[in-house]
C-alpha cells in the first residue's frame, strides 16, 4: 500500500471484529510509529497496550461510572479531565463542523434529536473500544512542554498509518480523558504521567454501517493562503 492510500483509505472506524491481534503486528505497528519525528528526538509517548482481561476491567469500570453520570451529571465533578482536549468555549467554524460530524454519525445509526438514551449508548461504546479486541492508552510526563502534543499528533498518525498499511483498523479517542481517574491506576501509570488519549485498534467489522461515515474535508483553497 502506497503512503497515499494508507492515508486516503484510513477512517476512524467504530466497529470491530473480535479476532484478536499478534503481538509481533502489535510491535511492528508500534516500531514503525516509533519513526515519528519529535522536537529534539523527545519521543514523548508512553503506550500501554490492553487486551484480554485487562481491558475487560477497564471497560468494565468505566461504563459503569458513565451509567452513573448519565443518571446524575454533578458526579463529573468527581472526573476532571486530563487537559482540556476541546475547547471550554466554542467558536465557529469548530462548532460547526463538530456538529455536522455527530449529526452525521447519529443519522447513520438513526438516532434522532433528543434521543439521549441512544445517544449515551452510542457514546458508551468509546468506553468499550468499539468492539476492539485492543485497547490502546497513550501517556506522556506531565512536565513535558505543549510541543509535545505536536510530536505526539505525529506519533499517533504514524501509528495508524502504520496499522492501515498491514490490515488494521483504528479510532484516535479523546473520550478517554473524561475518566483518567479511573484508567490510570488501572494501567499501572505513575504520578507523573498525563492521560493523552486513548485508541481502538483490532480488524474492521465491514459489515458495519458506522463504518461507512466518511466525514468531508475542507477544500486546500479554504485552509491555504499562498503570501
Ligand atoms: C485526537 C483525536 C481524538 C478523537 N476522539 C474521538 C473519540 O473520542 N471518539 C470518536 O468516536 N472519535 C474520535 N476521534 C475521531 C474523529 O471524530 C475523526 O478523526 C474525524 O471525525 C475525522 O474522521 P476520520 O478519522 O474518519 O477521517 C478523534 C480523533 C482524533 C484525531
Amino acid at each position: 500500500m502506497s503512503l497515499d492510500q494508507a492515508v486516503n483509505s484510513r477512517n476512524s472506524v467504530r466497529a470491530f471484529r473480535s479476532d484478536p491481534v499478534s503481538k509481533e503486528l502489535l510491535t511492528k505497528v508500534l516500531e514503525t510509529a516509533s519513526r515519528a519525528p519529535s522536537g529534539t528526538n523527545t519521543q514523548p509517548w508512553q503506550v500501554y497496550v490492553l487486551q484480554g482481561e485487562k481491558r475487560v476491567k477497564l471497560i468494565n469500570e468505566v461504563c459503569k461510572v458513565h451509567d452513573a453520570l448519565a443518571l446524575n451529571p454533578e458526579l463529573a465533578k468527581e472526573y476532571p479531565s486530563s487537559y482540556n482536549y476541546y475547547p471550554t468555549q466554542w467558536v465557529s467554524p469548530y462548532l460547526d463542523r463538530r456538529r455536522e460530524n455527530g449529526w452525521s454519525l447519529y443519522s447513520l445509526l438513526g438516532i434522532q434529536r433528543g434521543e439521549k438514551h441512544k445517544m449515551h449508548v452510542q457514546h458508551q461504546r468509546n468506553f468499550e473500544f468499539f468492539g476492539a479486541p485492543v485497547g490502546l492508552i497513550f501517556t506522556m510526563h506531565k512536565d513535558l512542554g505543549t510541543g509535545a502534543f505536536i510530536d505526539y499528533g505525529m506519533f499517533l498518525q504514524t501509528l495508524m498509518l502504520a496499522a492501515q498499511a498491514n490490515g488494521l483498523a483504528t479510532c484516535p479517542q479523546g473520550a478517554w480523558v473524561s475518566f483518567a481517574k479511573i484508567v490510570m491506576p488501572l494501567i499501572g501509570a505513575g504520578p507523573d504521567e498525563l492521560l493523552v488519549c486513548g485508541m481502538s485498534l483490532g480488524y474492521a467489522d465491514q459489515q458495519a454501517v458506522v463504518n461507512s461515515l466518511r466525514p468531508p474535508r475542507e477544500k486546500v483553497e479554504s485552509f491555504t493562503r499562498w503570501v
